[in-house]
């Protein structure tokens, strides 16, 4: 009952306009940059290069959602323009992840792909490739049909598919052909569209997961769950599905043991590394979905 009291509180505050705003003059506070690369490019290209010589591969998300001003969505397509630019100038290994709500989406939806365009260009002509995540499910089917209309001009473009959603089986069928990662969900959904116990979630993770595998389909594989890791191993093990096949991503700061192991495995382990001032909405919903993450954020009460 805590730990459902404490998700829904994290999942709330994640949204409150006024709290994102304020953090933005914070700088991060509460722990946050342990599992935030700092606020500027510079920083964030610095860890992409300590984890790289590790093994790690990495994409970096500079952040932000949900902006409502266009002048804020231009410069974040800027931003996101410079962090490919600064990828390709220092020779980085990593991808680049936007969410299509930073972008303008809720402003107006030809804005919004007129913004992702600048961003492809500049992937394609420094040979990179930018994942869209998936937002809240008010944005999915807009997020994929957006998706739909880029892939007709770009090949270096893919998204996300949550597990919780009831949909998630027929969008991963549909999308057979495109470089998908695949997580459980992080937003908080109405059980009219998600699923809402574990059990019921990871079942259809799994199923998921080997549908596109199956399909011989480029798979990510977005989870810390040592299980779900573990179950993977298997599968691609027992069917053959070669490591080149997929790989397993973990965000910044988390289960970094792990990611060094999986690396030293022989399988490609991407870390997605969030940076920049928008880190308050990203910073509470890792403190949503674990309860020892709030631990960051007591300690962090005592150290900047
Ligand atoms: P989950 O939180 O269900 O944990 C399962 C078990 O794993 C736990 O009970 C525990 O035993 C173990 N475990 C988990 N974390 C641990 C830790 N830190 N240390 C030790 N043990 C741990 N969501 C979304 O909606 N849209 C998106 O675009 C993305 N993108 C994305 C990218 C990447 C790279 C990742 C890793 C995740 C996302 N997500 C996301 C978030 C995702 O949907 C999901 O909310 C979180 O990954 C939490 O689910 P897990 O599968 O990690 O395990």
């Amino acid at each position: 009952m805590l730990a459902n009291f404490s998700k829904n509180f994290f999942l709330g505050v994640s949204r409150n306009v006024s709290l994102n705003k304020a953090a933005k003059k914070w700088g991060l506070r509460f722990g946050a940059s342990q599992v935030v690369a700092g606020v500027t490019i510079e920083s964030a290209i610095k860890k992409v290069q300590e984890l790289n010589e590790k093994g790690l591969v990495c994409t970096l998300d500079h952040l932000g959602e949900f902006v409502s001003d266009r002048q804020e969505a231009i410069h974040a397509t800027e931003n996101n323009v410079k962090t490919l630019e600064a990828i390709c100038a220092t020779g980085v290994n990593s991808h680049l992840s936007v969410k299509l709500t930073q972008l303008g989406l809720e402003i107006d939806r030809e804005f919004c792909v007129q913004n992702m365009k600048r961003i492809l260009d500049t992937a394609k002509a420094t040979n990179n490739f930018v994942r869209i995540d998936m937002e809240d499910y008010t944005h999915c089917q807009m997020t994929l049909d957006i998706l739909k209309e880029l892939r007709e001009l770009y090949d270096n473009v893919g998204t996300v598919i949550q597990a919780y959603l009831h949909r998630a089986n027929k969008d991963v069928m549909d999308l057979k052909s495109v470089n998908l990662r695949l997580v459980k969900g992080a937003y908080k959904e109405s059980p009219e569209v998600a699923f809402q116990n574990k059990g019921e979630i990871d079942a259809n993770y799994l199923q998921i997961i080997k549908t596109h595998l199956l399909s011989g389909s480029y798979t990510a594989i977005a989870s810390h769950d040592h299980e779900i890791i573990a179950k993977v191993k298997q599968f691609t093990n027992e069917n053959n599905i070669p490591k080149d096949q997929f790989e397993f991503q973990m965000l910044f700061g988390f289960r970094k043991d792990m990611q060094l192991s999986l690396a030293q495995e022989g399988y490609t382990m991407r870390v997605y590394i969030p940076f920049g001032d928008d880190w308050f909405a990203y910073f509470m919903r890792r403190m949503a979905e674990r309860p020892q993450n709030v631990l960051f954020g007591i300690k962090g009460l005592f150290s900047k």
